[in-house]
């Protein structure tokens, strides 16, 4: 590893807040591989996308239940099963999201990335037309980062975080319903209902919100196998080993 300079630390600095580091980390520091991922992060990372999997496809069949199955419905009890199941997969979902958001606060700066958009740098919004750019087929080399992408950053932020948070605080609602009054789902979340009309139009905004997390993990899979195969540097394996390596 070269000598590390005042500037070069300087260079680094600025990558850590605009995820920019082609010329600062790599270069300067002459790194091959940075250890991004802590544990918790990962591990957060697989039990959320399972629990938004069992979400997705528990919540469909609660809102269009399956055709009448034969005999009691007490006797089979499937919608209960699918009900039961929609439920624990959503407390793991708030649950993982507490817990990400208090390793945020202990964990290293890449565990931060999640929670806040650096906006008003102009660094930060170069790079991410240039990352859009990448994507549309309009350049034909992409950005290399540690962290994520300008552009995968603010989709997570938005797109994952902001509707989740909206997932969770909808989802509590409704459950708080059936939990009946005096519930500390419904004194916690009770306020919902009446924000969004009635519990009809919170079902309604729910079941929107699960086509939008479709369209956010179908975007969010092309993209990271798409930046595997094309990018400069690993994605996939760095959210199983925790380790980002780059290809040049
Ligand atoms: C990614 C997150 C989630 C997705 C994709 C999702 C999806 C859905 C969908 C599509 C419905 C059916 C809405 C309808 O048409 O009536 C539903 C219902 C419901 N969800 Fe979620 N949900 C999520 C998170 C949560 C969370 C965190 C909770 C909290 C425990 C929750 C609790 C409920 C409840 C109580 C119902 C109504 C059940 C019923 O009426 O039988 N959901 N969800």
């Amino acid at each position: 590893m070269s000598t590390v300079s005042s500037q070069q630390r300087a260079q680094a600095r600025l990558a850590d807040v605009t995820g920019v580091d082609d010329n600062a980390v790599l270069h300067g520091l002459s790194m091959k591989s940075v250890y991004v991922y802590e544990a918790p992060v990962r591990l957060w990372h697989w039990i959320n996308a399972l629990a938004i999997v069992v979400l997705c496809v528990t919540g469909f069949f609660i809102g269009r239940p399956l055709p009448t199955m034969p005999g009691e419905a007490s006797a089979h009890f499937l919608m209960g099963y699918i009900r039961f199941a929609h439920f624990t997969a959503g407390y793991i979902l708030a649950i993982g999201l507490l817990g990400r958001a208090y390793w945020a606060l202990v964990g290293n700066h890449h565990a931060r990335e999640l929670f806040w958009v650096p906006v008003f740098q102009k660094a930060y919004w170069r790079e991410l037309f240039g990352m859009l750019r990448w994507y549309a087929f309009l350049s034909d080399r992409p950005g290399r980062y540690v962290g994520h992408n300008p552009l995968a950053r603010m989709a997570m932020f938005s797109c994952y975080l902001l509707l989740t948070v909206f997932m969770v605080l909808t989802g509590f609602a409704l459950y708080g319903e059936g939990a009946q009054m005096g519930s500390w789902q419904e004194r916690l979340f009770g306020w919902v209902i009446p924000l969004f009309g009635q519990s009809q139009d919170v079902h309604t905004w729910h079941r929107m919100g699960m086509w939008l997390m479709v369209v956010f993990v179908m975007l969010h899979v092309y993209a990271a196998i798409r930046e595997d195969i094309m990018g400069r540097q690993s994605i996939v394996s760095t959210m199983i080993s925790g380790h980002r390596t780059f290809k040049d």
